[in-house]
């Protein structure tokens, strides 16, 4: 009996805890950012990332189960910003506080407001990932209706944030946070980006193997989508050059091993999920470009799957973006394209255009249900 009043005691304990954990931040401005998905392959170590970085202030982490224990823990990290844990306990989803099934619903929407209030960034990385065999449809119908919701959420609470829309299928999962953002009456195209980062990182690992080239001063621009023939890396716009250094095969070969590196990890991993620790990587890279612009910092500029008009057969397409306080400030748009990128641009429109038509009419179909 004692044993168990003192254990329910540290329990408490321990959530209050993880609510005010840390120390005051010495950043420049206070700035939180919320990991939705948190606790979970890519949520855990994108927040330690954004826990790690002297831009951040306090890292809000929810998830529909987990979020306390992953707060507790990075609460106990010995930098400025403060974690708090928002979403059920693993004891309160089943174990001996757990909440009644009719409850958790009411119980985790106030959670993911108390998350979201004052949030300067959203990272969305919650959702299904891809195992062996899954279609990219199964993957919509679970995450589609999942981002929607994140919308309404994110529009009642921080309605003024940037948001970084991880969760895949990023072609349609975008316009679809974007077109329940218009429903709430406050999308701003500035501050909505699917993050493709990851194609970028891979695209600087890959090609600096085979150049020979210092992966660190690389920089090389992935344009158009986050899906196979979608993801257009421009070799040819590299710096430091590649050119000499590569044969037309081997820039064949390397866009599509960029275009492919998401399989790849799925199916090394071999039904245990998809890309964590790289993408937490290059989440954190983004949500962090974000927030120093957000800090007045000049000359941010990241790839970004972004509304544009770009290329006028697609309504979103991820270019260069330069980010400045408010937001995107300037599309720096396809710059030139070599003959290989060329028809490769028009593979990616091919298979871009379905997936953002699909997303939009998600949303429109969404309201007509609701309507009827
Ligand atoms: N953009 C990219 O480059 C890229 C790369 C890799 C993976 N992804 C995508 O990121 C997503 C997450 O992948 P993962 O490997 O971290 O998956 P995961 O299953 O390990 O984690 C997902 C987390 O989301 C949480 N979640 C589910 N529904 C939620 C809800 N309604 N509210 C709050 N949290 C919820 C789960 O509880 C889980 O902790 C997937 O959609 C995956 O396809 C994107």
């Amino acid at each position: 009996m004692a044993a168990l009043a003192s254990r329910t005691l540290l329990s408490k304990a321990a959530q209050q805890g993880v609510r005010s954990a840390g120390f005051h931040s010495t950043a420049a401005a206070a700035r939180k950012v919320c990991v939705v998905g948190g606790g979970g392959g890519i949520g855990q170590p994108l927040s330690l990332l954004l826990k790690m970085d002297p831009n951040v202030s306090h890292v809000s982490v929810f998830d529909m189960v987990g979020a306390p224990g992953v707060a507790a823990d990075l609460g106990h990290i010995d930098t400025p910003a403060t974690a708090s844990g928002h979403g059920m306990s693993l004891k309160q989803f089943t174990g001996d506080e757990a909440i009644p099934k009719e409850e958790q619903s009411a119980f985790q929407a106030k959670e993911f407001d108390a998350a979201l209030q004052g949030c300067d960034v959203v990272v969305i990385p919650a959702g299904v990932p891809r195992k062996p065999g899954m279609t990219r449809q199964d993957l919509f119908e679970v995450n589609a209706t999942l981002n929607a919701n994140f919308a309404d959420a994110v529009a009642k609470n921080c309605p003024d944030a940037m948001v970084a829309i991880i969760s895949n299928p990023v072609n349609s999962t975008v316009p679809i946070f974007a077109e329940q953002m218009k429903k709430n009456g406050c999308y701003d195209p500035k501050k909505i980006f699917g993050v493709t980062t990851l194609d970028i990182v891979r695209a600087h690992t890959f090609v600096a193997e085979a150049a020979g080239v210092d992966v660190t001063s690389l920089k090389i621009p992935v344009v158009g989508g986050h899906a196979g023939a979608s993801i257009l890396p421009l070799l040819s716009q590299a710096t430091p050059s590649v050119k000499d250094k590569l044969t037309d095969e081997q820039v064949e070969a390397l866009t599509v091993r960029i275009q492919n590196g998401g399989t790849e990890v799925v199916m090394a991993k071999a039904g245990a999920g998809s890309a964590t620790l790289s993408m937490a990587k290059a989440g954190a890279q983004f949500a962090i470009s974000l927030i120093k612009a957000q800090n007045g910092e000049k000359g941010i500029v990241e790839c970004a799957y972004v509304e544009s008009d770009v290329v006028p057969e697609c309504q979103w397409f991820a270019t260069q973006v330069e980010i400045g306080p408010n937001g995107i400030e300037k599309n720096l748009g396809l710059g030139e394209l070599d003959t290989f990128e060329k028809q490769k641009l028009s593979e990616a429109i091919t298979e871009l255009v379905p997936s953002i038509t699909e997303g939009v009419e998600f949303v429109a179909n969404m309201a007509e249900k609701k309507v009827a």
